[in-house]
């Protein structure tokens, strides 16, 4: 009997029917003639006497037969314990004794405030629970849940569907941007809160869901935020519509009171006590602390691995490093410490290792960035180190600059750190700042992402929406007026809106990538101006330009002679890229061409994937895609014709050189910028007067990042708008 409770011999007949098709062409009457034929066809073959008689095969010795099905007994076996460990797990976590509490509770409120301690089962669970009971009726519905982070949506929808026994993409789900594993069948998908946010373009009553947790909310994103104010539409106009709201300890509160008293429902922790230490003075380099303390513990304290909290890739970089070294000069001295670190950036096979128990005898040190504070549980820590810093994105509307600043973290943070210390048994917190400085410099909770970050891609997609007095959307927290205003002034500037402030073509058309509005222009322009292709390969290589080259200290003099074959002189970091796309795809998409170019194949590849999904977007909105070279156009004028199309985007970021000649002004603001010194451009002979850049970063100078040398005219041709005379001619002197 098969799943549908048909015989094997009713399952050959459907299949064999399907086989033969191609009957819709014939009238009805001939349909059911043909059809008559076909059954007898059937009979036919499925007369007993005719059937065939199978042997085994005699190549096959039994012995060998014996073993084979002794394998697969092993392998039933196998199964089974596993489903009983994953259903013991289920049942030890804290949310499961709630469940009928719980769920009694969603019946009965549309809105909900969850709180609970990471790790006890919010993310995992809650969804399965909705599932189990009927939320999705069979298939018609989701239940979507959203993560800030890429990293904990698919490490989470990984577990979830391990646990429901499916791969993922089929039941579980999960959507990040460039990065699509949910198909027809997925009725719990998770995904960024950033996707979601695009789902609202195509289907602005979310339709397709009966159920939404918002995950992580404490971690107020920028993404979040909106969500939240959109979702306090949807409740209204969608009563059979359930929303969730979930977060660690912290804010609850305010949550409650942004959706009118929402009930908060708490799931009791399952914590054990941490003891706090504070470093008697405050600690000059705590990178240095971290790694001496990593050792004290090792040597000196009880089993139990340690989780450290620094503030990013580089510094967790340099710490692995340098803990790698030190543990191997002091060799079978110690026991084992296999050092693992987790960011956001770090590929996703490598994350997975963090979950992996540790071996006797070894101890797992996972260094983490604030990733780890909520958003991921990681079993077995017992000792927490923590920097007591974290690493901030600041936008500055009037300057446009954006800066990663490394500054205290909130206390609400902090003690979240303390907390992973104490799950599975007494844990101890070692903080690397003093009493004062917790009691006096750090603030009680993060600030709002919303408050301190650019807005240009939020102000499009609202107005998108249809909501265009943006001042007045409801936020939990409103962002500056200065910010928004600028926001306005840009889109406008770049066509997506008319006079009256009316939505534009262009304007709803740049809102379907999901990409800096700046760049979606670039690409429309490219569209007109015949070199889409070549614009879409570098708008993809930009996304992914931190991890491009190898980095290695042994080779760092061949990786610089590799990047340098690579320079264009003439188009700077843009064509650069383009230059290294066009190459990897000439070599047929090589492993080996990168290997030999200490180029990051993964990186590549990321880029590929990125490249595609723009791509259909391009496709979709009839951008000619065809290549310029294909179509006769001579290579120079490409080259300009990319070049134009960048500038069309990105007028409002050009700098002038000074007359010292080392360092830039911006144009608009007047403000002293220099080249970064990873750019194609750092230090040219005779340096370009005029260049337009992508960002500008503060690190230790106002850095401008990927720049690009353009000519004056092109100002006049695409930012006439947007200049005066005055601020293109060096204050009118010359015209
Ligand atoms: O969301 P919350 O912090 O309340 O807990 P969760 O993420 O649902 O985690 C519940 C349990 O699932 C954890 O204790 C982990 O043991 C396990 N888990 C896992 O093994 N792998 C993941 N990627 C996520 C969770
Ligand atoms: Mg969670």
């Amino acid at each position: 009997k098969f799943k549908d409770g048909s015989s094997w011999e009713e399952s050959q007949i459907k299949r064999a029917k399907n086989a033969i098709g191609g009957f819709t062409k014939l009238k009805p009457q001939d349909q059911i003639e043909k059809r008559k034929t076909e059954e007898k066809q059937y009979d036919y073959v499925f007369d007993n006497s005719q059937a065939i008689q199978f042997q085994l095969d005699s190549t096959k010795d039994e012995k060998q037969l014996n073993r084979e099905q002794q394998i697969l007994e092993e392998k039933v076996k196998e199964e089974e314990k596993r489903i009983k460990t994953i259903e013991q797990t289920r049942k030890s976590l804290p949310v499961y004794k709630k469940r009928t509490e719980l769920m009694q509770m969603i019946k009965e409120n549309q809105v909900m405030i969850i709180v609970g301690e990471t790790g006890s089962g919010k993310t995992t669970q809650i969804p399965q629970y909705l599932y189990e009971d009927g939320y999705t009726q069979n298939g018609r519905y989701k239940i979507g849940c959203t993560q800030p982070r890429r990293v904990a949506a698919t490490s989470v929808a990984t577990r979830v569907s391990d646990e429901v026994g499916t791969k993922v993409g089929d039941t579980v789900g999960y959507t990040i941007r460039f990065d699509d594993k949910s198909s027809e069948k997925t009725e719990i998908k998770y995904m960024t809160d950033g996707m979601l946010l695009r789902e609202f373009l195509t289907d602005f009553e979310l339709s397709a869901y009966s159920v939404m947790m918002i995950d992580e909310a404490h971690e107020r994103t920028l993404s979040t935020d909106v969500l939240l104010g959109l979702l306090k539409v949807i409740i209204k106009t969608r009563s059979d519509f359930k929303l969730l709201i979930c977060s660690a300890t912290m804010n609850a509160a305010k949550f409650s009171e942004f959706f009118e008293d929402a009930p908060i429902y708490n799931i009791p922790g399952r914590t054990y006590e941490v003891e706090l230490y504070y470093t008697p003075q405050p600690e000059a380099n705590y990178i240095h602390a971290a790694i001496t303390t990593v050792f004290q513990i090792h040597l000196s304290q009880g089993p139990g691995d340690i989780l450290v909290f620094l503030t990013g890739q580089e510094e967790i970089e340099n710490m692995a490093e340098n803990l790698a070294e030190t543990s191997n000069k002091l060799g079978n001295k110690i026991k084992e410490l296999l050092i693992c670190p987790i960011y956001a950036n770090l590929p996703s096979e490598l994350q997975q290792r963090i979950f992996e128990p540790t071996p006797k005898n070894a101890r797992k040190v996972v260094l983490a960035t604030n990733i780890a504070e909520t958003s991921l549980t990681i079993d077995g820590i017992v000792y927490v180190i923590d920097s007591g810093f974290v690493k901030e994105n600041k936008f500055n509307p009037s300057t446009g600059m954006e800066s990663l600043e490394i500054q205290p973290c909130s206390k609400a943070s902090a003690n979240q750190r303390a907390g992973r210390a104490g799950r599975v048994g007494p844990g101890k917190c070692f903080r690397l700042f003093t009493k004062t400085a917790f009691e006096t410099e750090m603030p009680d909770n993060p600030t709002p992402e919303i408050l301190r970050v650019n807005l240009n891609g939020v102000v499009l997609l609202l107005f998108s929406l249809g909501i265009t007095d943006i001042w007045n959307f409801d936020y939990m927290d409103a962002p500056s007026s200065d910010n928004l205003a600028k926001s306005l002034s840009l889109l406008y500037s770049l066509g997506a809106f008319n006079e009256n402030g009316g939505f534009t073509k262009i304007g709803r058309q740049m809102s379907e990538f999901p990409v800096d509005p700046m760049l979606s222009k670039c690409l429309l322009t490219s569209g007109e101006m015949n070199c889409c292709s070549e614009v879409l390969s570098i708008i993809s290589m930009l996304q992914e330009t931190s991890s491009l080259f190898y980095r290695s200290k042994e080779k760092q003099q061949q990786i610089q002679a590799s990047r340098e074959k690579f320079i264009s002189k003439v188009g700077g970091d843009h064509l650069t890229y383009l230059n290294i796309w066009n190459e990897f795809v000439d070599s047929g998409y090589s492993r080996q061409w990168c290997h030999d170019n200490f180029v990051q194949f993964k990186t590549l590849n990321r880029v590929k994937n990125i490249r595609t999904q723009l791509e259909r977007i391009c496709v979709k909105q009839s951008l000619i895609l065809e290549n310029a070279q294909a179509s006769n156009i001579s290579r120079d004028k490409t080259i300009l014709h990319v070049m134009k199309s960048i500038v069309s985007g990105y007028f409002w970021n050009v700098a002038r050189l000074n007359r010292g000649g080392d360092s830039y002004k911006s144009l608009k603001k007047n403000q002293q910028v220099w080249i970064h010194p990873s750019s194609a451009m750092f230090k040219l002979k005779p340096p370009v007067k005029f260049l337009i850049y992508n960002e500008l970063v503060l690190t230790s100078k106002e850095f401008m990042r990927n720049c690009m040398p353009i000519s004056e005219r092109w100002l006049s041709e695409y930012a006439s708008h947007y200049y005066t005379d005055d601020e293109l001619n060096e204050g009118g002197k010359k015209k």
